[in-house]
């Protein structure tokens, strides 16, 4: 069982109240309410502004004292005056978190108005994330107690971000991927609440398989913790990590931001090794490399097939595999034999297995059979073409309905499809049955690289008993 942790009232509040929300549309206090609803939150919504008698047909309250029940969960939107005044009466109603969404604080310099409600926030015992964020979303209770996106795509990946507008922008772009959060965590200025926390608690999160950190810097003085930390999250599950500020220029825009040192970039990357964090280099490798996890099984071993349709797409992806480190399985004779009868006779039974650029969905689907029955293979990685002689969609049906078939074989199957739009339509359907399907051939493999890396790690952490 889950260990009770003070940030259980940030995930799992039972009612939450929304201080600044606005009878305007448009307006953060009433895009927050309107989330709320609108995506299914299971708790209890107390909107509180003393000009309103009601907000989206809910009763609003004057202040956070008015409201007859307990509040768990306070999300602030007002403007930065008035903060800490209704952080006190939070206090005083006996609130556990507050989630302050009011930029000006620290980031601006205004660094007394922070610390004075980080001293409100101690003096009640409440925590508080914050100030400067887009707010925090929840998926398994359906709570979007953020002003991004109303429609969060469900699923078990965790996004934690220090940048407001990117998180923003990636909670709508995840949802057009197909890729499902479990949650979202915006952390502005890491007032009291800070990233090693927030793992932390979705480390023990039985509905988060992986997660996906921007980072812009860290607060002086609390590199080793967070090593120390990172290190007993990585234990329990995959962290994939965005830095960004890796150049000189790039540091100082981020001290301008969020007011976080971003430091020496060596330091970071050696940090991030020790503690087992993977460092993704882009936005969209951080996603791609989560797509993986969250939907497939940590690899059982090293020895990788390609199937593909085309030689040129197999030559990739054979390149991207040796510069991964992601070994190829030299199929023994016995295993040459068995992919051959899959094939036309002008295919190529060794790894990368061609089936030639005539085959059909029967063709893939007895080479999948072979890879899955073969205890010599560990992971499998499907490459297609488009060719007129075959359609994705059918094809990317059948490799959902033989992946089913060979679930507890526990293997990790990707998928690249190259080609026009319909390829995508495929790739949608495939992602959305919890295959990973890339565009390209060297996505899939570097995050199949990914995957081995982490496998690689836990391993070690195994020879030392720490798993
Ligand atoms: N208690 C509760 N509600 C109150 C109180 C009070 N004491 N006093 C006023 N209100 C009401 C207001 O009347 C208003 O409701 P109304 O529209 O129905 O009249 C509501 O609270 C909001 O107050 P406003 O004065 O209208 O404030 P506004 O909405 O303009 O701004 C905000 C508040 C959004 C918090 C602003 O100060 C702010 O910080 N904006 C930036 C937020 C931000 O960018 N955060 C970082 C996000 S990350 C990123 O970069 C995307």
């Amino acid at each position: 069982m889950k260990p009770r942790s003070p940030l259980d009232a940030l995930f799992n509040p039972r009612s939450i109240a929304v201080i600044g929300a606005s009878r305007h549309p448009g307006k953060i206090g009433y895009t927050i309410v309107r989330n709320l609803i609108e995506s299914g939150y299971t708790g209890k919504i107390y909107p509180v502004n003393p000009f309103a008698k009601e907000i989206l047909g809910l009763k609003a309250y004057p202040s956070v004292l008015d409201i007859p029940d307990e509040v768990d969960m306070a999300v602030i939107a007002v403007p930065v005056g008035i903060v800490n005044r209704v952080a006190r009466e939070c206090g005083e109603k006996g609130v556990k978190v507050l989630v302050v969404i009011t930029a000006g604080f620290s980031e601006v310099g205004n660094r007394e108005a922070e610390e004075e409600l980080v001293k409100i926030a101690r003096r009640y015992g409440m925590r508080v994330l914050g100030p400067n964020i887009f707010g925090v979303a929840y998926t398994p209770i359906g709570m979007n107690a953020t002003f991004g996106p109303s429609r969060i795509r469900k699923g078990n990946i965790a996004f934690i971000t220090q940048s407001g507008a990117l998180g923003i922008a990636l909670m709508g772009w995840t949802a057009m991927n197909e890729l499902g959060l479990s949650a979202v965590v915006s952390m502005g200025n890491m007032a009291d609440i800070d990233v090693v926390e927030v793992s932390e608690w979705l480390a023990d999160d039985p509905h988060t398989r992986v997660i996906a950190i921007y980072l812009e810097g860290l607060k002086p003085g609390t590199g080793q913790r967070f090593i120390e930390a990172m290190k007993r999250v990585t234990a329990k599950k995959p962290v994939i990590v965005i830095k960004a500020g890796r150049t000189r220029r790039g540091a100082a825009a981020v001290a301008s931001h969020t007011g976080s040192l971003a430091g020496a970039d060596t330091l970071y990357s050696a940090g991030f090794k020790q503690a087992g964090i993977l460092r993704a280099e882009t936005v969209e490798e951080m996603f791609d490399w989560a797509r993986a996890f969250a939907t497939q099984p940590l690899p059982p071993g090293e020895n990788t097939v390609i199937i593909t349709n085309g030689g040129g797409v197999g030559v990739l992806a054979t390149d991207a595999a040796e510069l991964h480190g992601v070994p190829l399985l030299q199929p023994d004779n016995e295993l040459i034999e068995k992919f051959r009868k899959t094939m036309p006779w002008f295919g190529s039974p060794k790894n990368p297995v061609d089936l030639s650029g005539q085959a059909g969905v029967d063709n893939y689907v007895a080479a999948l059979r072979v890879a899955y029955e073969s205890d010599k293979v560990d992971n499998i990685v499907v490459l297609y073409c488009q060719t007129a002689v075959l359609d994705p969609i059918d094809l990317a049906k059948a490799i959902t309905d033989v992946a089913k078939e060979y679930r507890d074989k526990n293997k990790p199957l990707l998928v690249a499809m190259v080609g026009g739009i319909e390829t995508y339509e495929a790739m949608k359907v495939l992602n959305r049955e919890h295959i990973p399907a890339y565009p390209s051939p060297e996505r899939a493999v570097g995050s199949l690289a990914a995957m081995l890396r982490y496998k690689r790690y836990r391993e070690k952490l195994g020879k030392q008993g720490l798993v």
